[in-house]
């Protein structure tokens, strides 16, 4: 059986209600999901929320809720959203929920079990105390890059205090006090990233971004702490007991660590290791020789199916979260370098060039805006307005114009012209004709199509039914149809029967091209032509509803002879009204 494609999306932290950034991951991952159904692969998106931490901790506090009571509420924001938006995911990660609480905590117990004969410690956990100067605000310890020209904190600090702290650090680098015998975690990532690039299948993509993350890793410096002390961090999973009492994890090895807690057949304890029940590590088998264990964590046949996944996440937590922290972590747990994930880099939506943020009062909200103009008029906005990996500016009027341009006008009429004229001149019966009219754009597409997205850019893969549409829509004008309909000569009526079954074949390939971006178009054309209504339409169930769409059936002529066209009704109405400035 291939391989299904698993694709997951960063968490979103729940201290506030979702907002365009948001928006714009789950779509993304959305639409490459539904791209891969559309080849007839099965497909497993991970989506969730990140409902831990001390922001969290602080707007319930502020709302007068207990935390938890606080992250559902924001949660249903979230899926209520998703809902919406018609992103359709297999599995929801929530980091409250028990299972991951387990998982958490039974990943830390491993790699504090995992000992070096020599010193008895663990290889990759150990406790140090720290003190310095300690920004309240941020959370953290702070260096001397911290302070500014006049060699003090600045105010973004502030308060700032002198602290003493005892802490859990997982190690990252070769520290010559601390560092683990045989084994640089730093320089297996180098080694990893360079050859996964020589491979051919970089571990980031897009690929500019692989230089970003060299460098990074270069000038890495010391261990990641994964503790709080729990009387300043309350709202965390808290460590296993045989760390000693008051300790909470933080940040990141709680919520990097839902991308396996939530795969099927993942077990937390990692009973499913070959051999080995107990799913402890012997020192033989131990990654920390640095050699590529021979035998993997996977085990479990649905786990192994799905992993290793595509993480789909923004630039700003690639470096050093997902990019450092978790193939650091991975590697550690014991997963093999070829089952190391790939990380599929996104850009962000900025306003006017600036970061959007509550301080700004800038913060674009994707639900009103589904409201008024549609899930499809955003989701479409959201994929054809940015290339995947690079920044744009989110603008409520380009919305406007880019639904307007290509839905209303390019492609809904296009639906519109093309069932009117079927049925006034031909009662909605085409005739199959071998004049070739437009075969020239369908193959075109089917090129750039497949390439388009096989590079993640969904933008350009747009251009493929877009340009089905102009070409049609240009064909219209050339041919005249309403001319060739008033004359007697069998050559116009043959020529006018080419036209129709062209526009209607052509609208059958460009429903299927879109139907990862515009699902509801996609449906509502399909059965506007009236095809295939016995694998969708409105009453079908879900599962036979997936199979409508199918990528081997966007090539020319599926469209039989004396195929009965349906009824217009406009899909995508004209947005009159612009928005206001500002
Ligand atoms: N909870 C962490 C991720 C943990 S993943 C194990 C987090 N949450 S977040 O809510 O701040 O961000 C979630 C995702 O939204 C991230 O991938 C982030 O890059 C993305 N975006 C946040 N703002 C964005 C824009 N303005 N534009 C595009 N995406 C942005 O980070």
């Amino acid at each position: 059986m291939p391989k299904p494609f698993f694709i997951t999306t960063a968490i979103d932290y729940t201290n506030g209600a979702p907002h365009i950034g948001h928006a714009y991951e789950k779509v993304l991952a959305d639409v490459l999901a539904r791209y891969h159904r559309l080849k007839g692969e099965e497909v497993f998106y991970l989506t969730g929320v990140d409902q831990h931490g001390q922001k969290v901790q602080q707007s319930a506090e502020k709302a007068g809720l207990a935390p938890q009571e606080y992250v559902d509420g924001i949660t249903t924001k979230f899926t209520a959203l998703w809902e919406k938006l018609d992103v359709k995911y297999d599995a929801w990660a929530a980091t409250t929920d028990p299972l991951h609480k387990e998982c958490v905590r039974a990943n830390l117990q491993k790699l504090w079990d995992d000992k070096d004969p020599a010193t008895g410690e663990s290889r990759w956990l150990y406790k140090k105390t720290q003190r310095g100067f300690y920004s309240v605000r941020q959370e953290q310890f702070l260096t001397d890059k911290e302070r500014g020209a006049d060699g003090e904190f600045g105010p973004e600090w502030q308060p700032v205090e002198e602290r003493e702290e005892e802490n859990f650090y997982f190690r990252l680098t070769q520290d010559p006090a601390t560092g683990l015998p045989g084994f640089d975690p730093k320089q297996w990532l180098l080694d990893f990233i360079a050859k996964r690039s020589a491979d051919g299948k970089p571990f980031v993509v897009p690929y500019f971004r692989v230089a970003e993350l060299i460098n990074a890793v270069a000038k890495l410096e010391g261990d990641l702490c994964i503790s709080r002390p729990a009387s300043r961090l309350k709202w965390g999973i808290p460590f296993p007991e045989s760390f000693g009492a008051g300790f909470v994890t933080y940040v990141w090895f709680d919520a990097l660590v839902n991308y396996i807690t939530f795969v099927p057949g993942h077990d937390p304890h990692f009973r499913h290791r070959e051999g080995n029940d107990e799913g402890r590590m012997t020192n033989d088998e131990s990654p920390a020789t640095g050699a590529a264990s021979p035998s993997s964590v996977i085990r479990h046949p649905s786990f192994a199916q799905l992993w290793p996944p595509l993480h789909v996440i923004g630039k700003d937590i690639m470096i050093p979260a997902h990019g450092v922290y978790w193939p650091v972590m991975l590697k550690a747990l014991g997963f093999t370098d070829a089952e190391m994930p790939t990380l599929l880099v996104h850009g962000w939506w900025n306003i006017s060039g600036a970061k959007m943020s509550k301080s700004l009062g800038n913060i674009v909200d994707p639900d009103a805006l589904a409201d008024k103009y549609g899930a499809e008029a955003l989701r479409y906005y959201l994929m054809s307005d940015i290339a995947t990996g690079k920044d744009a500016d989110f603008d409520e009027s380009r919305l406007v114009i880019c639904y307007n341009a290509a839905l209303a006008n390019s492609l809904g009429n296009l639906l519109n012209r093309t069932l009117n004229m079927a049925a006034k001149y031909r009662e909605g019966k085409l005739k199959a004709s071998d004049a070739d009219l437009g075969q020239g754009s369908v193959k075109a597409a089917e090129k750039l199509f497949p390439a388009a997205f096989a590079a993640y850019e969904i933008h350009l893969a747009l251009e493929a039914p877009w340009g089905i549409a102009l070409h049609c829509n240009q064909l219209i004008e050339v041919m005249k149809p309403w001319s060739l309909a008033k004359t007697t000569l069998q050559a116009d009526q043959d020529r006018l029967d080419a036209v129709l079954y062209t526009l209607a074949e052509s609208l059958r390939i460009i429903a299927i091209l879109i139907s990862p971006v515009l699902p509801f178009a996609a449906h509502g054309i399909f059965d506007q032509l009236n095809w295939k209504m016995d694998e969708g339409g409105p009453d079908a169930g879900s599962d036979t509803k997936n199979r409508r769409f199918r990528l081997s059936e966007a090539t020319w002529g599926g469209l039989p002879d004396g195929h009965i066209l349906g009824k217009p009704i406009p899909l995508f109405p004209r947005i009159e009204v612009q928005p206001a400035a500002g």
